[in-house]
């Protein structure tokens, strides 16, 4: 048995500019249950806006008629509309809409001012609501001391305190960054899961719409499309995906200036597992020789540095939640190829000295400047490929 919240039949707002009537809804019928949670997109100017107005009883329907919880309010006076709203609806905007030089407590406090609530239950609910949308310690801020996405909390906080069954918000996320527009929807998302609370949303963004467990689509006052979600994404999952702040702050991959910032410790987990797959790298090598039959020039030294690479990069994407910077790539490479060379290498040649030929140890016992300047050599090249091996697999990878 389904329960009605909303129900809109046939309604049309019109707009009567003076130099002709502007068409803001048309012939729009929709009905809203209880409890769902709703997006409504469409291109600027489409009528979003207007219907919210309607729903939220701040103005009326041309024609057709408006029902909220079985009261016809489309054709009510607007002290009548007035009374419906407070009592059943809570509004949420795009600019906060918070009095200035007013703190978070007396702005929540305000709508049950209007309706006669005592200063201290008003007081009580208020703190409550604040507490509800995590703001319980900035109760004497006033907006100028409070970031957008607290702002925009404390809007929520007033738009509750009343205990509305249907939260209407125009664009709440509007003025928002990322994070701070999914830490808004999943509090939106919690109020309608756990509170059981109706909320009907305006956005522009396919992100926040992805959210709604039904997505209505307005077009030139129209109502063209209305889908159901079956599996709404969850906000606070993808917030708890997204890389810490400070990730944001870092200058991405193409910025990277060495020198001229705090550069990032690389973690000692990826130098080891790029000796892991430099290990694998050459055992495929192995493989691929045996089958052959007779070894093939090279095949070890590619497959160990792309096994490093594609490991490198596979860790060091977990361990930063982004793509290695230019500077942290030539970093590694550099670093790694050092080990190879100074320590690898020569534990490596000590083990199994004998397979070392004599002529090479006595050429560079006999030209040591010679033998500096081919491990210098080495280096820069091992590095070099190394560097354009992970910057391949990061790019392929990493994404
Ligand atoms: N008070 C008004 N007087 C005259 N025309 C209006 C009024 N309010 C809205 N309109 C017109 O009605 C149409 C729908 O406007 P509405 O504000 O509902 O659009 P919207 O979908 O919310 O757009 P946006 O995404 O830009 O907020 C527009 O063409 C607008 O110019
Ligand atoms: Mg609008």
């Amino acid at each position: 048995m389904r329960d009605v919240l909303i129900r809109l039949e046939g309604v049309a707002k019109d707009y009567d500019t003076g130099g002709g009537i502007v068409r803001a809804l048309r012939d729009v019928d929709l009905s809203i249950d209880h409890g769902e949670f709703v997006a409504i997109v469409g291109t600027s100017g489409s009528g979003k806006s207007t219907l919210m107005n309607i729903l939220g009883c701040l103005d009326r329907p041309t024609r057709g008629t408006y029902t909220l919880a079985d009261v016809e309010v489309g054709s009510r006076s607007n002290d009548a509309r007035a009374i419906v709203r407070n009592r059943l609806v809570g509004f949420i905007f795009q600019g906060f809409n918070l009095l200035p030089r007013t703190t978070a407590l007396e702005n929540v406090e305000l709508p049950l001012q209007y309706r006669g609530v005592s200063a201290k239950a008003r007081r009580a609910r208020a703190e409550k609501s604040l507490a509800a949308v995590g703001l319980q310690d900035r109760l004497d801020h006033t907006p100028n001391m409070l970031s957008g996405g607290q702002q925009q909390r404390v809007a929520i906080a007033r738009a509750l305190v009343t205990d509305p069954p249907l939260l209407l918000a125009d664009e709440p996320t509007g003025n928002l960054d990322t994070r701070t527009s999914l830490e808004v929807l999943a509090l939106l998302q919690r109020l309608n899961r756990d509170m059981g609370i109706t909320v009907v949303l305006v956005t522009h963004e396919h992100d926040i719409a992805a959210c709604a467990s039904r997505v209505i689509t307005f077009r030139d006052g129209y109502m063209v499309s209305d889908v159901r979600q079956e599996q709404p994404k969850d906000a606070a999952r993808d917030l708890s995906e997204l890389p810490p702040p400070q990730a944001y702050e870092a200058p991405k991959d193409d910025e990277a200036i060495v020198g001229t910032r705090k550069r990032t410790k690389i973690p000692f987990v990826v130098y080891m597992a790029m000796f892991g797959g430099g290990l694998l790298g050459n055992l495929a090598a192995l493989v691929l020789n045996q089958i052959a039959g007779q070894p093939i020039p090279g095949v070890g030294g590619v497959f160990a540095i792309l096994g490093e690479a594609t490991f490198a990069t596979w860790i060091a994407r977990r361990r930063f939640k982004r793509r290695m910077s230019v500077d942290e790539r030539v970093r590694v490479a550099i670093y790694y190829s050092l080990f190879q060379l100074l320590i690898l290498a020569p534990v490596v040649a000590f083990v199994v000295l004998s397979k070392i030929p004599s002529s090479v140890t006595e050429f560079a016992t006999a030209h040591t400047t010679l033998a500096v300047l081919a491990c210098v050599a080495a280096l820069a090249v091992l590095s070099l490929v190394r560097f354009v091996f992970l910057t391949v697999a990061n790019s392929r990878l990493a994404r």
